[in-house]
């Protein structure tokens, strides 16, 4: 079976990280996010794998994961020219997959548990299409189903008055009759092909859809918080590791990762927390839930709750929670009159002064 991970998405919630890097590079407990459904597609059985890219990312994708051999895959990159519709970049990937079942995967989604008994699911069984569900408290911002006697009747993209709490999570199965049903599809009111009505449109037309509902937790990673929040759900499984020495001045507690080539001084390192080779941290507290990626600098500042992309500098500052810093960004006091603050910032950045 082969897979496709669709990755043309703008990231428009997230600049202004997505001016210079697409969504799906971004590190969580400093690894890309699409690095964690590479594993997930390898660990379910898949090696055939085709991303979705947009022309203007391409390059971006293929630096950062070449062909795929470092994660046991073979990957192709496909090209969706315009942004019209998930239904759209499946269609792209219309020739890479042939007339065999595949899986789609939307590539800013997390799962905990994978998707190796969801393709075993689609497998020893009779559907058309097999799609992943998850409860959630408030459907209005997915794709919601309506579910009769193992089937599922109906389903709606971002209802105002959702038909049930289970939402399309971005993970499908599929047999070729997918792709007559994308055809058959108009644009929705945001100019879309949309893959929720495409599957509604293989419902109507007497095919076989299921419900497989999800086990353990799932995080779409659209806005800056969730990115936090995936960060947090990582570390939290982190495998201790310290690879770099730590001097007696300073203090390593908890689940904490140290690459090698790390330098600490004079600090303490609260983990759940990852910090990547090359680092330096010095007079400084690294609290919960952070990840530092490699050659990112700490000095006199106190960080928790973060992440901070490669080579990034934070010097002298009160403490930083809650933040997304991207790469090579320098935070730091002024230390002569006047007493002002400077900033260089790039478009849609967010600043929030005490
Ligand atoms: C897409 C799908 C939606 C699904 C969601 C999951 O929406 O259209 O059905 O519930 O992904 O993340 P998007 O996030 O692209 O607006």
């Amino acid at each position: 079976m082969k897979a496709i991970v669709l990755c043309a998405g703008e990231g428009t919630r997230l600049r202004p990280l997505t001016h210079t890097s697409a969504k799906h590079l971004i590190p969580v407990a400093n690894r890309p996010v699409i690095e964690y459904t590479l594993d997930a597609l390898r660990e379910a059985g898949l090696r055939d794998v085709g991303i979705v890219v947009s022309p203007n990312v391409e390059e971006e994708f293929r630096a950062a994961l070449g062909d795929g051999s470092r994660f046991g895959l073979q990957l192709s990159y496909i090209i969706q020219e315009r942004p019209r519709g998930l239904a759209h970049a499946v269609q792209c990937a219309r020739e890479f997959v042939g007339d065999e079942p595949f899986l789609v995967y939307l590539g800013d989604n997390l799962l905990e548990q994978g998707v190796k008994a969801f393709v075993q699911a689609f497998e020893g069984g009779d559907a058309n299409a097999l799609l992943l569900l998850a409860e959630v408290d408030d459907p209005r911002r997915f794709g919601v189903a309506e579910l009769r006697d193992g089937r599922i009747v109906r389903l709606v993209e971002k209802p105002k008055e959702p038909p049930s709490h289970l939402a399309i999570v971005g993970v499908y199965l599929f047999d070729r009759h997918i792709f007559e049903a994308i055809q058959s599809i108009k644009p929705s009111a945001r100019g879309e092909l949309e893959l929720t009505d495409a599957v509604q449109a293989l419902i109507e037309r007497g095919h076989r859809v299921k419900p497989y509902l999800l086990k353990g937790w799932w995080k779409d990673v659209g806005l800056p918080e969730d990115m936090l929040d995936a960060n947090r759900l990582l570390l939290e499984t982190l495998e201790p590791r310290i690879e770099s020495p730590v001097p007696e001045d300073s203090r390593v507690i908890g689940r904490v990762a140290i690459a090698p080539g790390v330098t600490i001084e004079r600090s303490e390192l609260r983990g759940p927390l990852v910090v990547g080779p090359g680092a330096v941290i010095r007079d400084s507290f690294v609290g919960p839930f952070t990840a530092l990626d490699r050659n990112v600098v700490i000095e006199e500042s106190e960080i928790e709750y973060s992440i901070v992309m490669a080579g990034a500098t934070i010097r002298g500052t009160g403490r930083i929670d809650h933040s997304l810093i991207g790469r090579n960004v320098v935070i730091g006091r002024n230390e002569r009159p006047p007493e002002t603050y400077q900033f260089v910032i790039g478009d849609n950045s967010r600043v929030q002064l005490i």
